[in-house]
């Protein structure tokens, strides 16, 4: 059976798998992502791409990547958290591994992964939020991703939610990622402990007493215990997280809406803070059908099927 590879290039790691014609992972490879050097990232991915091809016939290769893709998937056009800017990726990937590659935003491949074969799966609409260093969006209209006319639809992340509020990677201000991802989470757990130490006991026993040390892991660890500045900062990030939830019942009407990335191991710590401000921003129309806010189900391999998929339907692009 024929076999492709999916390739997620994140911050911290290029994971890789290798995938089957009915989105089977049969094996994983791992490599960390050199800071700020695209030669270093080639040498990953094929890194990673050589150990997952040793003794298989393989197709292509499909990689995710944070970033704004142009719409013949062949090149990262300008990433807001990364220092790339107009390179050429997948000519550069497949000339290293002498395999087609296309290229696909790291969201869009997320989301794509779940509507074949996963939370998504059944609904002919939907809308993915990836929350990491940034947030990524993801949105599928009638089984197609939405990919706008450059490439570069679905960017919920930066879209404004706060007038002249934070400056963001993007060049703006007051962008969804600057309030709603894990590194905004981390900022209003640190903020709180400030603000009030009496009520951050356990963030700041954790972080050894000192507010700006708080990681995430510490917030959910702290949010667990019941940590009040720590629940706060779950119940920020779920403020914005469900009013733009809402936005998008409004211009989608999607049949579900799924939310992914590294938070998402917090489970209902955050999903139930999105749920509450997601009802309450919705109002009247959730009184009429609508869609429900689900944890994505692939979990870290949602991208890495999802890319491998669209490599092997590389031909139609749509
Ligand atoms: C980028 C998106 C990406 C997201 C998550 C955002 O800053 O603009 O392209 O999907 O981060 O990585
Ligand atoms: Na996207
Ligand atoms: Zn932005």
């Amino acid at each position: 059976m024929s076999l492709t590879i999916g390739v997620d290039i994140g911050g911290t790691k290029v994971g890789g798998g290798l995938v089957d014609a009915t989105g089977n992972v049969l094996a994983t490879a791992r490599r960390p992502t050199p800071a700020d050097d695209t030669p270093g990232v080639i040498q990953a991915v094929k890194e990673v791409v050589d150990e997952l091809r040793a003794g298989h016939e393989i197709e292509a290769v499909g990689i995710g990547a944070a970033g704004w893709i142009s719409s013949d998937r062949s090149t990262v056009m300008l990433a807001p958290n990364l220092s790339w800017k107009n390179e050429p990726l997948r000519d550069k990937v497949s000339e290293a591994i002498g395999l087609p590659a296309v290229v696909e935003n790291d969201a869009n491949v997320a989301i794509w992964g779940e509507h074949r074969y996963g939370a998504a799966k059944g609904h002919r609409s939907s809308v993915l939020y990836t929350i990491g260093t940034g947030v990524g969006g993801g949105i599928v209209v009638k089984d197609n991703l939405l990919r706008g006319t450059n490439g570069v639809a679905a960017e919920i992340g930066h879209m404004r939610v706060v007038p002249d509020g934070r400056p963001c990677g993007c060049g703006r201000h007051g962008c969804l990622e600057q309030y709603a991802s894990g590194r905004a989470l981390t900022q209003a757990a640190r903020d709180g402990a400030k603000a009030d130490p009496t009520k951050a006991r356990v963030l700041l026993k954790l972080a050894g007493g000192d507010p700006d040390a708080i990681t995430g892991r510490q917030t959910t660890e702290a949010a667990r215990e019941g940590d009040e500045v720590a629940l706060a900062a779950f119940d920020s990030i779920g403020y914005y997280l469900g009013n733009s939830a809402a936005d998008m019942v409004n211009l989608i009407d999607p049949g579900v809406i799924l939310i992914a990335g590294g938070v998402v191991d917090a489970g209902d710590l955050l999903l139930d803070p999105i749920r509450k401000h997601y009802k309450e921003a919705l109002a009247h129309r959730a009184e009429v059908p609508v869609a429900e806010v689900r944890a994505a189900e692939l979990g870290s391999k949602a991208g890495v099927i999802g890319a491998s998929d669209l490599a092997r339907h590389r031909e139609d692009l749509s």
